[in-house]
């Protein structure tokens, strides 16, 4: 098994260049069973969960190829397929396959996805939508099974802003009867980019990235060719990285308007940005502050940022306060960061991180996509070596990171074990 091996207690300099974001990349990509042609998406980020979306496509007819960054999926020999369990367990995010393959062939066959290391994540909300939409939903031998000749449009209230649910929605009700108001839908960037994906095939959605979002169905749409945004929590963890090494990087090809949040709690801690014309320069502070946070729905403060912010809190000069409001789960870095020498006590879904003066190198194991950022965070920050183990995680929502981070002078390798 690979593992990552990092040197700490270097500054690093120099120039990094964002990739696209994985999780508008994967929705986009299922926006693809809607329409038959050749469809073109630029700025693909080359992750292990692309690769998984690709070969999900594959198992509906379509076929999926690769240049750079771009990829072309020509779905004209798509048809009606079920989602397999192995395909579902290996990235949750399959469940949005759902919404387009009924409303396109009035039929779809999901696995169920099972619990999630960071909580139980169920898609209750999804299939609610669904049945409100006129589907008829079915759970038989761990799949979800959905028929609808025609779903028709209705107006949905979210309980809660779920972002999946939103996206899958949103493609379902593309071809419903009439139209669907989507109430306290997600306003993450990616259901905006998503949205606009859509309207560049034929859609007609209005209030993208808003609470509310409204779909007049319509009868057909054009292949896709379109570019989708950069990675705002690839983004925040270089952020991270700069503000925990007292690094000066120039941060390129990121969308600073998605990260207000993040943003205003890093400069509340010490680090300071200047916009300049080819990017966004983030310089580490000498001594970071401490501060509080809740992770919320977007615009709030996001949960995918936590454990990499925790590191940093870690390393301030005081006591700090973290509330992880949207998943159960998501505090196993903690242990991990402990054994760096991190003083963190836990209690449900708060965190109290009293700083300490350093981290010391050891051997951790990464357990989800943030958590092992957050490692490689303290990994570069800390005194002496760390091994990071299972960096699978990693490459599911990281393209070539530590390429990225030798780039800028940082002591990282991939050794394989
Ligand atoms: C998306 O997951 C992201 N994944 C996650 O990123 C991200 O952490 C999460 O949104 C929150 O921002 C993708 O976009 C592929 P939710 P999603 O539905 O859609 C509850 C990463 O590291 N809920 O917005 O699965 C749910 O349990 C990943 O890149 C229901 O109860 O998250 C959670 O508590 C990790 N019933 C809350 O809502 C439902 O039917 C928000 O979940 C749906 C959700």
């Amino acid at each position: 098994m690979p593992k990552l091996i990092i040197t700490g207690g270097k500054r690093l300099s120099g120039t990094v260049s964002i990739s696209g974001a994985k999780n508008a990349a994967l929705p986009i990509m299922t926006a693809a069973i809607l329409s038959s042609g050749k469809h073109i998406l630029k700025n693909i980020p080359d992750l292990i969960d692309i690769t998984t979306m690709s070969k999900l496509l594959e198992t509906f007819g379509a076929s999926v190829e690769r240049d750079r960054d771009c990829l072309t999926i020509n779905t004209d020999a798509l048809s009606y397929a079920e989602a397999p369990y192995e395909l579902v367990a290996a990235m949750r995010a399959s469940v949005l396959a759902l919404g387009p393959m009924l409303t396109r062939f009035g039929k779809a066959k999901i696995a169920l996805p099972g619990g999630c290391r960071i909580g139980a994540r169920p898609i209750n909300l999804h299939l609610l939508a669904l049945e409100k939409m006129g589907a008829k939903i079915s759970l038989e031998e761990g799949y979800v099974i959905a028929k609808a000749d025609k779903l028709k449009g209705t107006d949905i209230f979210f309980e809660t802003p779920t972002v999946t649910g939103t996206e899958n929605i949103m493609m379902a009700a593309v071809f419903a009867e009439g139209a669907t108001r989507l109430n306290n839908s997600a306003m993450e960037p990616e259901v905006k980019d998503l949205a606009d994906a859509l309207n560049s095939m034929g859609a007609k959605i209005k209030g993208g990235g808003e609470g509310l979002i409204e779909i007049e169905g319509v009868t057909s749409l054009k292949p896709l060719n379109y570019s989708i945004i950069p990675d705002r929590i690839e983004t925040g963890t270089f952020i991270s990285i700069a503000g925990a090494t007292e690094s000066d990087i120039l941060i390129k090809n990121c969308e600073i308007r998605h990260l207000d949040a993040v943003i205003d709690k890093m400069k509340e801690i010490g680090v300071t940005f200047n916009n300049e014309p080819d990017g966004l320069r983030v310089i580490g502070p000498k001594k970071i502050k401490s501060a509080n946070i809740k992770t919320l729905p977007y615009p709030g403060f996001p949960t995918d940022m936590q454990a990499q912010f925790m590191v940093l809190m870690a390393l301030s000069d005081g006591i700090s306060i973290i509330k992880e409001t949207i998943f159960e789960n998501r505090f196993m870095h903690v242990p991990e960061l402990q054994r760096m020498g991190a003083m963190i006590d836990t209690d449900i879904n708060t965190a109290t991180v009293k700083g300490v003066k350093k981290l010391t190198g050891v051997p951790v194991v990464a357990t989800d996509i943030r958590a092992s950022a957050s490692l490689i965070v303290a990994g570069l920050a800390a005194v002496g070596t760390t091994y990071i183990d299972k960096i699978f995680h990693i490459d599911r929502g990281y393209d070539k990171i530590e390429d990225k981070i030798t780039r800028l002078g940082g002591d990282i390798k991939r050794v394989d074990d």
